[in-house]
């Protein structure tokens, strides 16, 4: 059974968060009691995967709430700032924005600064509890895509760790070995923050799901050689047309998954959608050189290389089987779907 404690918890007074950048080490917590150390927790990783990074924002603003003291106007001024410092954190998630906003909007209409100030509180426990909801309805709308003796790859972390509890792409997994279903999953290693090594492997292997890890550039030879039934990732923002913005080499993983013949699900709430931008507008957020260049403090690249290190990569709709939320499974003309779901 998953033992994971909430990866994004708020006690009042202190955002808590799972420290993973200590993770598989130690399974250790980090209390905020700035929204600028939420802001760096997200920046540098402490928390990650979309819905928590949704989830530690929104806290961030109600640990700003919990502290103000005094003025209306002050506070929303200052709210509104503290709402931009956490969105410039990172690019690409679209559940961190899809967050901040639905805290400033569930303040609208509010006359006095205690109604202010608790309905910021409530809406963000709220967006922590319909996630850990939305991720347990993944779970059972997805679950018998996974068959005994399947063999899922899966790539980067969408685990409990990478939402408050429970995990999108891990969800069918959880729910699936709940109902005893026995099958193996091949996890990819994500270079270079390895989170599929550092985190998945981690979650499942505690959860008893039996997992097995490779590294990135080993998905084709294990899909030809081996055979895979199933590909389940995560999603970092889903597009009206099903356009999916996923960690680095989740597009290599399709591409790959439609040469075998393997069919390839993204798990995601519906937090993910966004259904205004278009492909271009979406900027992929690009990281540190040295994460490259870099494994813990030794050097692997020579000094003065140029890197390149783009964290998420666009996949199209038409390498997507289908998408799992918690709405149900939606397949084949994705958009039209996605419109419907959505409505
Ligand atoms: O850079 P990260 O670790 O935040 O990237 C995480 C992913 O790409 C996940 O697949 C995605 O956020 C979905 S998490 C349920």
């Amino acid at each position: 059974m998953i033992d994971l404690p909430r990866t994004v918890d708020f006690d009042g007074n202190k955002v808590i968060l799972v420290d993973q950048r200590k993770l598989p080490e130690k399974l250790s917590f980090l209390e905020c009691e700035s929204v600028d150390c939420v802001a760096n927790a997200i920046k540098s990783m402490a928390v990650r995967g979309a819905p928590a990074i949704g989830a530690a924002a929104a806290f961030g603003m109600a640990l700003y709430a919990s502290r103000f003291e005094s003025g209306r106007e002050n506070f929303l001024s200052g709210l509104k700032t503290v709402a931009e410092k956490l969105k410039s954190t990172r690019p690409t998630a679209y559940n961190l924005f899809w967050a901040v906003d639905r805290v400033i909007s569930s303040i609208k209409g509010a006359t006095d600064l205690d109604e202010m100030k608790r309905r910021v509180l409530e809406g963000a426990r709220r967006i922590a509890e319909e996630d850990v909801e939305s991720n347990r309805k993944i779970g059972e709308n997805g679950y018998r895509l996974i068959k005994e003796g399947y063999r899922v790859m899966t790539i980067c972390n969408a685990g409990s760790l990478a939402t408050v509890w429970y995990g999108t792409a891990t969800a069918p997994m959880y729910r699936a070995h709940e109902e005893g279903i026995e099958f193996k999953v091949i996890a990819l290693e994500t270079r270079p923050v390895l989170q599929g090594a550092r985190i998945t492997a981690f979650e499942l292997n505690r959860a008893g799901i039996p997992v097995k890890l490779i590294v990135d550039g080993a998905a084709g030879y294990v899909m030809s050689n081996l055979g895979v039934d199933l590909a389940i990732t995560g999603a970092d923002r889903i597009l009206a047309d099903g356009t999916t913005f996923n960690k680095i080499g989740t597009y290599s993983l399709s591409i790959l998954a439609k040469e075998h013949g393997v069919p390839f699900y993204v798990a995601a709430p519906t937090s993910t959608f966004d259904l205004k931008s278009k492909p271009k507008d979406v900027r992929i957020e690009m990281r540190d050189p040295k994460e490259v260049a870099f494994i813990g403090n030794k050097r692997i690249a020579p000094e003065g290389v140029e890197i390149l290190n783009p964290a998420f990569d666009r996949t199209p709709p038409e390498n997507i089987t289908g998408i799992i939320t918690e709405k149900g499974v939606i397949m084949g003309s994705l958009a039209e779907k996605i419109n419907r779901l959505l409505k």
